[in-house]
């Protein structure tokens, strides 16, 4: 297995968890994945909770995928900077995706990419332009496919080893994602992952998704689903990565249960912690 620095264990911050996040003692490896647009119109309130917790920006309005190469949405690139400079985070994530068009206009929608050789090197530019600019690693996410786009001179795992080769970046890897993707387009889940690039996974989210009109959506409103915590441990064996983050975005539950979500992800990848990493049947997990 390859080693990874001290793996942290946390949650996607939301607004309705700030109080509860301050006020109680959380373990040392806990880590906050924080929305960089959330924090555009006042930076400052981020303060204190970089005082209190190690941090990983995470966004979905960069738009990576958008043509031309190697531009970016000045504005959106300036707030970040700021963000940045005071979240000091460990990485900058952002989907292989885009959700802006050439012309500026917002899709509302994370829309998979033409994985070209053409697209590959566009990635390619982006990639060390947001990296350059920011001065962080940048890790791309793998998103959930509502279709995916025929004719391409990659799949998912090849188009993202060539962009982490020719970049430095690393990956963001959603497992949840891949279930979903692995129900809707029907293949093995664990087997695509033994053909994925896990060396340069550095980060997981892991999240629940909802069946819509016989489609796994990655809805993020409620718990996260076995199936997800049973390819985090086929990846833990190979690979464990430096951060694992339970994304949450409706239907909030206490932070209690968010936090034995989080203890699940941590026993899986700690396996000398307990016994749960070979008993992923049972539900029930201690808070440490
Ligand atoms: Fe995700």
């Amino acid at each position: 297995m390859e080693k990874a620095m001290t793996p942290l264990f946390g949650i996607g911050y939301r607004r309705p968890y700030r109080e509860a996040l301050l006020a109680r003692d959380l373990p040392e490896d806990f880590v906050l994945e924080i929305m960089g647009s959330h924090f555009f119109s006042n930076p400052l309130d981020l303060a204190p909770l970089v005082e209190r917790f190690p941090v990983v920006l995470h966004e979905v309005m960069g738009s990576l995928g958008t043509e031309p190469p190697g531009t970016f949405d000045d504005a959106w690139l300036e707030r970040m900077k700021k963000v940045v400079q005071i979240a000091k985070p460990l990485f900058v994530t952002e989907h292989l995706a885009f959700t802006r068009s050439a012309s500026g206009a917002d899709l509302g929608h994370l829309c998979p990419l033409w994985m070209t050789h053409a697209s590959k090197d566009a990635l390619v530019v982006r990639v060390k332009k947001l990296q350059d600019a920011l001065g962080v690693r940048v890790l791309l996410e793998n998103i959930a496919w509502p279709f995916v786009i025929p004719n391409a001179d990659y799949d998912e795992a090849s188009f993202l080893r060539a962009i982490c080769e020719e970049t430095g970046a690393g990956i963001l890897l959603d497992v949840s994602n891949v279930i979903a993707n692995a129900k809707n387009f029907g293949f093995d889940a664990q087997k695509w992952l033994d053909s994925f690039p896990v060396g340069h996974v550095e980060q997981v989210h892991l999240a629940g998704s909802q069946l819509h009109r016989g489609f796994w959506v990655d809805s993020h409103d409620s718990r996260v689903d076995a199936s997800s915590y049973l390819l985090l441990d086929h990846l833990a064996k190979t690979k464990v990565p430096r951060a694992v983050i339970i994304e949450r975005d409706g239907a909030y539950p206490p932070l209690e249960e968010l936090l034995l979500e989080v203890a699940r992800a941590r026993s899986i990848c700690s396996p000398s912690e307990n016994d749960s990493r070979h008993n992923l049947s049972n539900q029930e997990v201690r808070m440490p």
